[in-house]
């Protein structure tokens, strides 16, 4: 009551100066410029943040350098638009005479400009706070028109992005071929109706699993199709480099779903990318990266997959630079330094990954007519060749550095598969010039079928393991290709009979490892013990991941005998698929395929599409589809042309 109207105005201090107490009416307003200083301040902060990289010991000078490419730009026209008509020329302030280009002179040069348009906003922002004291009403304005100017450069620098990405599309939309591929990259339309309707249901289930990645994994390596979100293996490390788009590419492109292959191949060119830092399977980037490009170029001639191809192969390259030649499993994309894993038998490589790159780093060798990748696979293989093999086996597990075979173990399935599959492929897809690789195949596998081939009490063929000098009565999902495999040697083997025979019996004991279970599904390890025979017994080894190994082997077993059952059997897996696997986005693995309701793993496996979907759309296909003799499938059936017949073959 006292203090109204008496004229007695008491002090307050703000930033040490002594200000009259406001009218009450004021104070809102006061509020009110408190709010913008401090939105002024968290605006300049965040640009600052955003813009300006930590110069410090954090980021190497190399990214600086990249960060500064974008950002100077914005720098420059900031300082033009300065509205206090400071003398902002930067280029006069930055110039350090003749030495203009030195390396060093030129990060100091951009030290002192992100240091001139720190202390330029910093004055901005002193300014524009001491105005405010005096005059409220211009704290609006100053706002606005930092705003404005942020809009601007925003704005500008959108515009450029756009630019530069449009111009990018347009370049990557150009299509150059080398050739037009073969004409048996497409086609094989069945006359028979029920077979063409089998077909085009498969056609249907590439288009369910392909979309569901599309909607929820775009651009990431896999997704999930129950929770609907990106996915990606451990096989893959951390990047997201689309591996369900590479190894999906060729599939599409033979069932003939255009605009899917069309997409698929502009994210190719566009966006596929592997400038990052990641650590990276050197064996699965060669299979899934290295051969879907390829196999993808072969079957399209569209350079832009071989030109993929070779900036991927280049990454590997420094994985093989051990005493022996022999690759090292593991490469940072970076850095270049590899390692092998750790559970690998004392830092061994292993025999499946060192043996399953020869068919790409072969053909791209052609390709690209630089005989650098062929150099470093031909030198693994001499090493293998020349190297003494105790009982005549090959080992899972060989040491890069000291060239000694590590614990013995020697399987068809996990860890050695694919290692006799290329031995006989080298053969096939030098259209049987490559003697070498034939004679290896032969000897490898000679001791394979007198010391591994086992035929069980109930009458089932399998391969079994050996360990340590004693067999283990198992069989891998994975070993289950070898039917095709065995069968396809056939040819040029001693006695056609013989083989075909034993690719009939292994066919037929991994169905009966589909058919002993609750979901006509296999499990993911069978095994023969006691009564139980082609069952998986331990509870880790029931799970089924959408893996292709058991259709493979009925798939080359329908083209090479023609028997209906194989189309059958591949048709109750497609029920089976189905009926446990098909999900709301996609496909997913199960938990157990032994029980009636399985619970799914929610991860759609990229090599579902690479793989599953291809065999099952090539069994429902004419022969003229990929001719046998024309294409040879790599490990993750990918199509390489076999050389001299396939004009695919060459540049
Ligand atoms: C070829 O193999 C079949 C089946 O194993 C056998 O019956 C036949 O005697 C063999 N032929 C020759 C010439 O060894």
């Amino acid at each position: 009551m006292a203090a109204k109207g008496t004229g007695i105005l008491p002090l307050r201090y703000v930033n040490g100066v002594p200000v009259p107490q406001a009218r009450r009416t004021l104070r809102l307003r006061e509020k009110y410029i408190i709010l913008l200083v401090f939105m002024t301040f968290t605006t300049v902060c965040t640009c600052a943040f955003l813009f300006l990289p930590n110069l410090q010991d954090k980021v190497s000078m190399d990214e600086v350098r990249k960060q500064f490419q974008g950002a100077e730009g914005m720098f420059l026209l900031q300082a033009r638009l300065g509205p206090d008509g400071a003398p902002l020329d930067t280029g006069k302030l930055l110039r350090h005479g003749d030495e203009a280009n030195d390396p060093h002179n030129v990060d100091d040069k951009k030290k002192l400009q992100s240091k001139i348009v720190t202390a330029w906003e910093q004055d901005k922002l002193d300014k524009g706070i001491q105005e405010m004291h005096v005059k409220p009403e211009d704290a609006g304005k100053l706002i606005e028109s930092i705003q404005m100017e942020k809009d601007i450069i925003l704005r500008k620098k959108k515009e450029e992005d756009e630019k530069k990405r449009q111009q990018e599309l347009e370049e990557a939309k150009k299509v150059n071929k080398d050739h037009e591929g073969h004409p048996g990259a497409r086609g094989g339309e069945p006359t028979d109706l029920d077979v063409r309707a089998k077909r085009d249901k498969v056609r249907e289930m590439m288009l369910h699993a392909w979309h569901g990645y599309v909607q929820y994994g775009w651009g990431a390596n896999e997704h999930r199709p129950i929770s609907k979100q990106a996915h990606s293996g451990s096989v893959f490390g951390a990047g997201s480099l689309g591996a369900t788009i590479v190894d999906a590419v060729d599939t599409l492109y033979i069932m003939e779903l255009d605009d899917e292959y069309q997409k698929a191949r502009d994210w190719i060119a566009q966006s596929l990318n592997f400038e990052i830092s990641a650590d990276l399977s050197v064996f699965e980037t060669n299979i899934r990266f290295i051969g879907g490009l390829l196999s993808t170029y072969a079957l399209t001639g569209d350079q832009i997959f071989k030109k993929r191809a070779k900036e991927i192969a280049d990454k590997l390259l420094p994985a093989f630079n051990t005493p022996t030649g022999l690759p090292l499993a593991i490469i940072n994309l970076k850095t270049g330094s590899s390692r092998n894993y750790g559970w690998a038998s004392g830092g061994s490589s292993i025999l499946s990954e060192i043996g399953s790159l020869h068919l790409e780093f072969d053909y791209l060798s052609a390709v690209t007519e630089n005989s650098i990748y062929r150099d470093k696979v031909m030198k693994i293989r001499t090493f293998l060749k020349e190297i003494d093999k105790p009982g005549g086996f090959y080992s899972n597990y060989i040491h890069p550095k000291t060239g000694k075979w590590g614990q013995q173990h020697v399987s068809i399935g996990a860890l050695g598969d694919s290692f006799y599959e290329y031995l006989l492929k080298e053969w096939l897809m030098s259209n049987k010039e490559d003697t070498e690789a034939r004679q290896m195949y032969d000897q490898a596998m000679q001791v394979v079928y007198d010391k591994l081939l086992v035929k069980s009490p109930g009458g089932l063929s399998y391969f079994a393991e050996y360990k340590s000098g004693r067999l283990e009565h198992k069989m891998d999902h994975l070993a289950c290709f070898s039917a095709g495999m065995v069968a396809l040697g056939a040819e040029g083997s001693d006695n056609q009979t013989k083989y075909v025979n034993i690719g009939e019996d292994l066919a037929h004991t991994c169905h009966e490892s589909y058919i002993r279970s609750a979901t006509g599904l296999g499990p993911e390890s069978f095994r023969f013990e006691g009564i139980t025979e082609a069952k998986a017994i331990r509870q880790n080894e029931k799970y089924y991941i959408l893996r292709p190994e058991v259709l493979e082997g009925w798939y080359y077993m329908w083209r090479l005998t023609k028997k209906q059952q194989y189309r059958d059997w591949a048709w109750d897996m497609v029920q089976a698929l189905e009926k446990h696997c098909r999900a709301e986005a996609g496909y997913s693995g199960i938990r157990d395929v032994y029980q009636e309701k399985p619970q799914q793993d929610d991860v759609q496996q990229s090599f579902f599409l690479a793989e599953t979907l291809k065999y099952l759309y090539l069994i429902f296909s004419e022969d003229s589809l990929l001719p046998l003799d024309k294409w040879v499938l790599n490990t993750e059936a990918h199509p390489l042309p076999v050389r001299g017949v396939n004009p695919a073959s060459m540049k």
